[in-house]
């Protein structure tokens, strides 16, 4: 089924395109295109992009007979291995070049099993990274352990490597780094970290669907990857998660654990169950992942080569500065994103900026903000159980790091991104948002009064 909705094609005058084109192949304010560009929409000028941008998610009515199968059968669920379950985690191991695969209920199920399997526990404390979804920081509050936050990295989006050692105490059991919006962190120097000081690496790839990183797939970088397949996700079952990994012993352990700790393969626990919960896959979500696998590859190449346009002529933008990769690394962008400088803009606020952009018909947020603020980290601390389990000086030197995270904060307050469909849309449509936030650039100092 083609879900994208109808999109009215964009006519440019060709005098317009030469300008365009004109003024990409230099590094300076576009002094001419800004003299013959359209008032900003913002101002009551036309906007840029006049047509919709493909909605999400968009599925196949081929893929209908299998999950209708798998109501017929009454199997809907995979306690008892087989099936479209196990399918899937066979088809999802062999894209990534992982070993193993493990389906759950979520990529938040997905990163409490692994690190639960590498040993964090109660009291314990998780080295991450503040720029991600809130899931990262509660799934390690979840297992009553300290979410430790590294600085980010402004350039990259992600944890930097550099700041991670100074944050290690006797307590620290995992690095959990963050390959958000499918940027992937630079692995090599944290694994050598991890290395250094016998701690478990569990990579929240929970945005990374075939991000890559020296030529290996994000999620099968570190001791154990995990995934999301939640609906805004680049391969959405609705609600769904998995855990890849190269080691049989851990993928067992995984496999007990959220198959309410019963013995598995060569783990046999304490008995027949251990300790574990029910965190399955139902055979729905696995048939529809199963069959979106394609669709997963061909529009990751379509994202990458429109987000290769978009840095390509968006770099060229005083004040806009496009994202930078770990050497020999594709980003899968679940967010296409750049750090906006207000002051190349006229001082032009970040929030204004975007407004301009989305009347130009470019649909465009802000990134995370500093979620530790937020009193999420605050609840937790000053609950009875963290209170049992670190000292007042521990917490209190806990709360008062978050003052140290600079990186964090500029990559806060400056970030702007457009969501992954729009990268789904036509090359023609990518010119639009390039357009867009020049005609923006050109006027920035009448709609920064
Ligand atoms: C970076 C990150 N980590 C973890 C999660 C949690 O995944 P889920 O929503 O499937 O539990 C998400 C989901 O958005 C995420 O983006």
């Amino acid at each position: 089924m083609e879900n994208y909705l109808t999109r009215r094609g964009f006519v440019r005058t060709a005098a317009a395109g030469s300008a365009a084109l004109t003024w990409l192949g230099t590094r300076r304010a576009p002094t001419v295109f800004a003299a013959g560009a359209d008032k900003p929409a913002l101002l009551g000028g036309t906007p840029v992009h006049k047509g919709g941008w493909p909605k999400w998610p968009d599925w196949r009515e081929s893929w209908e007979p299998e999950i209708v199968d798998v109501l017929r059968s009454g199997r809907w669920c995979c306690a008892g291995g087989g099936g479209q379950v196990a399918d899937f985690e066979a088809a999802w191991a062999k894209l990534l070049g992982a070993k193993r695969c493990m389906a759950t209920t979520s990529g938040s199920t997905a990163l409490i099993i692994s690190m639960h399997v590498m040993g964090v526990d109660a009291g314990d404390e998780v080295i991450t990274s503040p720029f991600t979804f809130i899931a990262t920081y509660n799934t390690i509050l979840t297992l009553k352990a300290l979410p430790v936050f590294a600085d980010t990295d402004p350039a990259t989006l992600t944890m930097d490597p550099a700041s991670i050692e100074s944050r290690i105490t006797e307590r620290t059991r995992a690095i959990m780094p963050v390959h958000i919006y499918g940027l992937p962190c630079d692995m090599d120097p944290i694994n050598a970290i991890a290395k250094k000081h016998k701690l478990a690496v569990v990579e929240d790839a929970c945005q990374a669907w075939l991000g890559e990183y020296k030529g290996r797939k994000c999620g099968t970088l570190g001791d154990l990857g995990c995934f999301s397949f939640q609906n805004s996700k680049h391969i959405p079952a609705g609600e769904g998660g998995a855990v890849t990994g190269n080691s049989d012993e851990l993928l067992d352990r995984c496999q007990a654990y959220h198959n309410c700790g019963r013995s598995f393969g060569t783990f046999k626990g304490s008995g027949y169950f251990s300790h574990g919960t029910n965190y399955r896959m139902m055979h729905y979500a696995a048939a529809l992942l199963r069959q979106e696998i394609d669709k997963l590859v061909s529009d990751t190449k379509r994202r990458q080569e429109n987000a290769d346009h978009l840095t390509a002529g968006l770099k060229e933008i005083p004040g806009i500065q496009p994202v930078r990769l770990p050497e020999n690394s594709r980003a899968v962008w679940h967010l296409y994103a750049f750090r906006y400088d207000a002051d190349q803009f006229h001082g032009l606020s970040r929030g204004k900026f975007i407004r301009a952009l989305r009347a130009e018909g470019v649909p465009a947020s802000g990134g995370y903000h500093e979620q530790y603020n937020d009193g999420l980290l605050d609840e937790a601390i000053n609950s009875r159980g963290f209170k049992r389990l670190f000292t007042a000086e521990r917490l209190k030197a806990y709360r008062d790091s978050f003052q140290e995270l600079k990186g964090n904060k500029q990559v806060c307050e400056t970030t702007v991104g457009v969501f992954h469909t729009l990268l789904l849309a036509d090359r023609s449509d990518m010119d639009h948002i390039i357009e867009a936030i020049r005609k923006i650039h050109a006027h920035s100092a009448a709609l920064a009064t």
